[in-house]
């Protein structure tokens, strides 16, 4: 057991010692580190004023992202290195790539904003993927400016971020990663603080056991649920237990023909391997929160989270994902429809985790899809999220699930409006009756994100517009025109 975190702050090594567990990094940079730089404006992970860019060993070299320091624990820094904008400039004061190109288009005006764009364009620029408009529109989505506008910023990114990173940090990344190496500790960081208590166990058979011991602990991924529970709730959370160190949480492997995904993997992480097999989840991912978000959160926080509105699980329940959950007794397996029993309740029992999610790999001439309804694009939660998944023989369905987020009080499968569907051809007739069973079978309700009318409308609409995306071409004529005989 250690009571210390150790990591890079910048190039200097710094230990704190029982590091507040829900103290935020943000805090701790203005208050104590006294590196201003970086700015508050939400406190909730919405702004990007408070972007920073964390850094890790990742093979020889290393591995920056951003992230939002108002909504991440102290402990979280645990062997990386923090990266704010004071670290930029050279010793001989030359500014940084990023920084050279946002004075030389422009890209700032009253300043707020800037840090944060300043080290998501950091981010950007170590990713290699160049500054091309859709790259830089993904990677500052999280960041906003209420006064300079975002052209002249997208021109410095694509100024910037051309090419592959040469930076000084390019040029020292396998040094860096050797000394975030030898800070690494094996043994479990346990950690108090102002009557609060840490605990960030390496094996999931030690965290089965942390959480035996203190069944009331609140479990901590990524922190961007959680950390809005502390900023915006102002909740203590006396003991704290963090599955980042993990490993087997951490794991993200194809076998026996699943994708299994461990609870504490992100975001950013599972991208590649969701979007491969249903490519349906790029745009979905792509529009969930924003890079900093995804780039801490967790498909397991979504899941254990249970939000009636998050992005995640009306794909997985209708991708018949199981859920393996484990606590010191050993693993069971539940499908991801039977997980949530409540308004934001789990079928998790006292001392059980999340440990990974299971995703059978399609099957051939399966069809999978899963779209998002919000007000805005980018950066917004879902007034409605829909996912269907549908195999077809001979034009009619021989198989079909549908679930909404949105829509009830929990995510949800809609089997009665399944079953109407099952066995008939695949077909306007048939959905436009599926589409009325649907009304029958889900009541959601009216709230700031939307009415309760509309979004019946929506959740309608996207049955329609799966079908059209699937059904034959002859199907199409009458597109456009049925949308907008649509009762409002
Ligand atoms: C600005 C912003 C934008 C967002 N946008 C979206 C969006 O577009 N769509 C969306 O769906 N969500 C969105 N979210 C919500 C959030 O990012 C997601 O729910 C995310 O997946 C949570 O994962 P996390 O790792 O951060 O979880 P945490 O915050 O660490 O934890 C979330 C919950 O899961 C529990 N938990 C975590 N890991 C485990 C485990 N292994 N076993 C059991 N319980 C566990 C925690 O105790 C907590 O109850 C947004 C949040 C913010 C702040
Ligand atoms: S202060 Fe707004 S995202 Fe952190
Ligand atoms: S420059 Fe003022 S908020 Fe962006």
């Amino acid at each position: 057991m250690r009571d210390t975190i150790r990591f890079l702050f910048g190039e200097t090594e710094r230990a704190i010692r029982n590091p507040g567990p829900t103290q935020t990094v943000l805090e701790w940079l203005r208050t104590e580190a006294r590196a201003c730089g970086t700015k508050e404006g939400c406190a909730e992970g919405d702004c990007g004023a408070c972007t920073v860019v964390l850094g890790e060993a990742a093979g020889e070299g290393m591995r920056y992202r951003a992230v939002n320091a108002c909504i991440l624990f102290l402990p979280a820094l645990d062997g990386k290195q923090l990266l704010t904008v004071e670290h930029l400039r050279a010793a001989d004061g030359t500014l940084h790539p990023v920084q050279a190109a946002m004075v030389a288009h422009h890209g700032a005006q009253c300043g707020f904003c800037t840090p944060g764009f300043v080290m998501s364009l950091f981010a950007l620029y170590h990713t290699g993927t160049g500054g091309a408009r859709a790259a830089a529109t993904e990677a500052l989505a999280g960041n906003l400016c209420r006064c300079t506008g975002y052209r002249p910023i997208l021109d410095a990114a694509r100024a910037a971020c051309d090419g592959p990173p040469a930076d000084r940090f390019a040029e020292q990344a396998a040094v860096t990663a050797a000394r975030l190496r030898a800070l690494v500790s094996t043994d479990m960081l346990s950690s108090a603080c102002d009557g609060q208590r840490f605990l960030a166990p390496r094996t999931a058979q030690t965290l089965a056991e942390a959480l035996a011991a203190h069944p009331a602990a609140t479990l901590l991924a990524g922190g961007t649920d959680v950390g809005l529970w502390v900023t915006k709730q102002h909740r203590n959370l006396e003991t704290v237990i963090a599955v980042e160190q993990v490993a087997e949480l951490s794991e993200l492997a194809e076998r026996d023909g699943v994708v299994s995904i461990g609870a504490g993997v992100t975001y950013e992480d599972a991208f590649a391997a969701l979007s491969l097999h249903w490519p349906s989840f790029a745009p979905l991912l792509r529009r969930l929160g924003s890079r900093q978000i995804r780039n801490r959160g967790t498909i397991g926080g979504n899941v254990a989270n249970a939000s009636p509105i998050g992005d995640m699980p009306p794909a997985l329940i209708v991708l018949d994902a199981v859920l393996v959950l484990r606590s010191r007794d050993g693993e069971r397996r539940m499908a991801a429809a039977d997980f949530f029993r409540g308004y934001r309740q789990t079928a998790l029992a006292p001392g059980e985790f999340l440990a990974r999610i299971e995703i059978p790999l399609p099957q051939p001439g399966e069809v999978f899809a899963t779209y998002k309804v919000s007000k805005r694009i980018d950066q917004d939660i879902s007034a409605v999220c829909g996912a269907y998944r549908l195999r077809l023989a001979y034009g009619r369905v021989e198989d079909i699930r549908i679930a909404y987020g949105g829509m009830a009080a929990t995510p949800k499968r809609a089997v009665a409006t399944e079953q109407t569907l099952g066995g008939r051809h695949w077909n306007r007739a048939s959905v436009e009756a599926a589409m009325t069973a649907l009304d029958a079978e889900l009541s959601p309700i009216t709230d700031m994100r939307a009415s309760a009318a509309y979004r019946r409308l929506v959740a309608r609409n996207l049955l329609l517009r799966f079908l059209l995306e699937t059904a034959p071409e002859d199907d199409a004529p009458v597109r456009l025109a049925e949308l907008e005989e649509m009762p409002a």
